[in-house]
């Protein structure tokens, strides 16, 4: 096994575009790193210049210690899973998995061998003689895990291998592919566009914005400590409602439209910044929001109900602020146009709230767990 480091790597095409910009990231011996953001952000580009697949235009890599800008894809001991399987489908499962050992004249017999154990392993001793279009979509992803395990390399390179499957199996590969990597504790960095899965599957989690690091933390450290509004946004779903106030330092509170939110003390000890500041955007995780009674005093923002969305277990209301202010939210996630109307929040309600579009309601705010950021982006201290 062996550690993975990225030093200032840079990546730009010929075309100009720069792909990876100064993307510095340790990945520890046995580690599972998950390197996430929207789609372009240069995600597979950092995955395939590790991989030795794209040359790296500046910057260092070096795997188990050496350094590999100049080594050959072949020579750098990494397996890759790509999103398609690539199975040759006229191969048998097993002849699938054991290709690379073929192609690497390991005699037969031991051959044979290595193929059962790493079948026994993910479950596909019985499938062994069928052919990929005799299997089901997990069952191909797991022949293409297979196929790389079965090289027993240094490092896994994983390239949103599960995107191809329905909501069910995912979860059911997410669990395998997190399993057997504790178990074989090889090193491996997973690329994913989707933030469950990263924060699911990831020790840690990396964040990439148009080819720059945003963030590199366990999944908790991001949800909760989120380095800026990007990064708060992207991690959390349902995501996180952003609002712009004005601060008005003399009165110690938030204001946009007609809602005024008193901004506790302890929230002020914290982040003695805020009051010298115009402007904030109020980051609120839907859990951190709750309907309340009319009657009920506190914080609270007023609105009508635009959608509910009934889990079960939780009910997620969105609820159209009443007032002038704009959202955030559009702004945040790098969108052209904000949301008509008033700001939307969703508020996490119990799996038997009854709201219904159109109602009129009030939203209580937590402000002691709220996130603020200033028009930049950057968190308020
Ligand atoms: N061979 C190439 N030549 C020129 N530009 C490229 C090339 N491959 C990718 N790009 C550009 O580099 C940027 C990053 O692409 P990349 O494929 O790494 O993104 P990604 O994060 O993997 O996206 P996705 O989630 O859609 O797979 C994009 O702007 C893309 O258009
Ligand atoms: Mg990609």
């Amino acid at each position: 096994m062996a550690s993975v480091q990225l030093a200032n790597v840079t990546k730009e095409y010929v075309s100009g575009t720069a792909a990876v910009s100064r993307l510095t990231l340790d990945v520890a011996d046995g580690e599972l790193v998950v390197l996430v953001g929207p789609s372009g952000c240069g995600k597979s580009t950092a995955l395939r210049m590790i991989a030795g697949l794209e040359s790296i235009t500046e910057g260092d890599l070096f795997i188990g210690g050496e350094r590999m800008n100049d080594v050959a894809s072949h020579e750098r001991d990494i397996a890759m899973v790509f999103q398609s399987y690539a199975l040759y489908p006229h191969l048998t499962v097993g002849e699938n998995m054991g290709f690379s050992l073929r192609v690497g004249r390991v005699p037969k017999r031991e051959r044979a061998e290595r193929v059962r154990a790493v079948a026994r392993t993910l479950g596909l001793d019985e499938l062994i003689d069928r052919k990929p279009r005799e299997l089901s979509g997990g069952q191909r992803q797991r022949v293409a895990m297979g196929r790389a395990i079965i090289r027993e390399p240094q490092v896994f390179l994983m390239d949103e291998p599960l995107s191809n499957l329905d909501a069910k199996l995912r979860s059911e590969m997410r669990a395998e592919i997190s399993d057997l990597q504790a178990r074989l504790g090889v090193t491996t960095i997973f690329v994913t566009h989707d933030q469950v899965e990263a924060m699911t599957m990831g020790h840690r989690v990396a964040v990439l914005r148009e080819g720059e690091l945003q963030q590199v933390a366990a999944p908790y450290e991001l949800y909760r400590h989120p380095a800026n509004l990007f990064v708060a946004s992207f991690i959390g779903n349902p995501s996180m409602s952003i609002l712009r106030f004005a601060v008005e330092a003399e009165h110690r509170r938030l204001a946009a439209g007609p809602a005024r939110l008193d901004i506790p003390e302890p929230v002020l000890a914290r982040r003695p910044g805020l009051l010298g500041t115009a402007e904030a955007l109020v980051g609120l995780r839907p859990e951190h929001l709750r309907l309340a009674g009319d009657a009920e005093s506190g914080n609270a923002l007023d609105g009508v109900v635009r959608g509910v969305e009934a889990l079960g277990s939780d009910t997620f209301v969105r609820v159209e602020c009443a007032g002038s202010a704009e959202s955030a939210s559009d702004a945040a996630a790098g969108g052209e146009s904000p949301t008509p109307g008033g700001p939307m929040v969703t508020v996490r309600a119990p799996g038997s709230a009854s709201a219904r579009p159109g109602q009129h309601c009030r939203v209580a705010v937590d402000l002691d767990e709220a996130h603020f950021f200033d028009p930049a982006g950057d968190p308020i201290r």
